[in-house]
């Protein structure tokens, strides 16, 4: 038996897998053709071992939304599985499930819309305190300790906040307590969607500093969900970098090593597209532009990034690839022709927390 913190895990390591999830919705308003579907997933896999780190990262549209909601069971799948400590969520009763689902909680990019505006902090940490004090066969005064204790953990001081709404917080303050919320059912892995998005900047480090800080003082895993690689990277630190396009993941590795050696065409016109290394590395000089733009891409056959990428052969037109690993690495890329790009120069200073080759 591990404790780490205030929580209790029987099994010294725990891993949460999603196996080939697909889903697909109903087009928004029926679409142009009846019966018209989204894909929104193909066949997704990645792992979060116990107390790491995954960034998934792409541009708006990819899916990255609907993987974190059927992660943390908010959305049903189509076909796939996710498995918990090796055990299948198919095989399942919805009580069961939702024991399993309690140990990982979301949060939201709008911290305001998450947070009920007629409740103080102290009532929105309270009443689901309560509850787990009664799962776990706590007392009251255990409720009244832990209030403090979460909202210290996350950042904030509980005499300045407990008697607060949320509208007399800051936005970096609001997401703090949707953060300890979250932490009220003593998760195993919380889901970051886009979670510093509408968070001044100011106070966008703040918060990627308060999940680093989870990680490592809780041992609670991250899924930080992201369009913006410079955060991806920085709550991510030492994990892994998941990339999904049009529902495919397109490249998984260790996070520094897709960020300085990408290997596929799309992570690197994500890369191109941002100054995302400020102060570690320079743009490199073999940076591109997509063809076009994500949404005019439709195409269905051959890869799906064919329409975009300039390095598209005929091969690229009529055969899918799959994501397979590089040779002799643990890097994953689905690309015909999968080859380092120098989109971002060596890091300008040895060190710096960067690895090289
Ligand atoms: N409830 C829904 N109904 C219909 N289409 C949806 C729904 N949710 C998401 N989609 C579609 O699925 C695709 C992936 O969406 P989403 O997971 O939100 O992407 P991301 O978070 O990467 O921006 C998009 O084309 C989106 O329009
Ligand atoms: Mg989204």
């Amino acid at each position: 038996m591990t404790v780490i913190g205030s929580r209790v895990t029987w099994l010294d390591t725990w891993m949460i897998e999603a196996r080939n999830i697909t889903k697909t919705f109903a087009a928004r308003g029926g679409g142009i053709l009846p019966g018209e579907v989204v894909t929104a997933l193909r066949g997704v896999s990645i792992s979060v071992p116990d107390s790491s780190a995954l960034a998934l990262i792409g541009e708006s549209g990819c899916g990255k939304t609907t993987l974190g909601r059927i992660l943390c069971g908010l959305e049903p799948y189509d076909g796939g599985d996710l498995v918990f400590d090796g055990v299948s969520m198919n095989g399942l009763s919805p009580k069961e499930r939702n024991a399993q689902f309690r140990r990982i909680q979301i949060i939201h990019q709008d911290p305001y819309a998450a947070l009920n505006p007629v409740r103080t902090v102290g009532k929105t940490l309270t009443d689901p305190l309560k509850l787990r004090a009664k799962q776990i066969g706590r007392s009251a005064s255990w409720v009244d300790e832990r209030v403090h204790e979460l909202l210290g953990l996350v950042g904030l001081d509980p005499e300045e906040v407990l008697s607060k709404y949320p509208h007399n917080l800051s936005g970096g303050q609001r997401q703090r307590v949707v953060v300890a919320r979250a932490l009220t059912v003593d998760p195993d892995i919380l889901v970051a969607d886009e979670a510093v998005s509408m968070i001044d900047v100011s106070l966008r480090l703040g918060i990627l500093k308060l999940l680093n800080d989870l990680r490592a003082r809780l041992g609670i895993a991250i899924v930080f969900i992201t369009h913006d690689v410079a955060a991806g990277r920085y709550a991510a630190q030492g994990g892994s970098m998941a990339v999904i396009y049009r529902g495919e993941i397109f490249e998984y590795g260790t996070i520094d090593d897709v960020i300085q050696f990408p290997v596929n065409p799309y992570t690197q016109s994500l890369l191109s597209a941002v100054p995302v290394l400020t102060g570690l590395e320079q743009p490199g000089p073999d940076r591109f532009t997509p063809k076009q733009a994500m949404d005019t891409d439709r195409t269905e056959s051959g890869c799906l990034f064919h329409g975009r990428c300039p390095f598209a052969t005929d091969t690229c037109r009529v055969e899918h690839p799959e994501l397979l690993p590089m040779d002799g690495t643990k890097r994953l890329s689905r690309c015909h022709y999968s080859t380092t790009r120098r989109v971002v120069a060596r890091p300008i200073q040895a060190g710096g927390g960067v690895t090289t080759p």
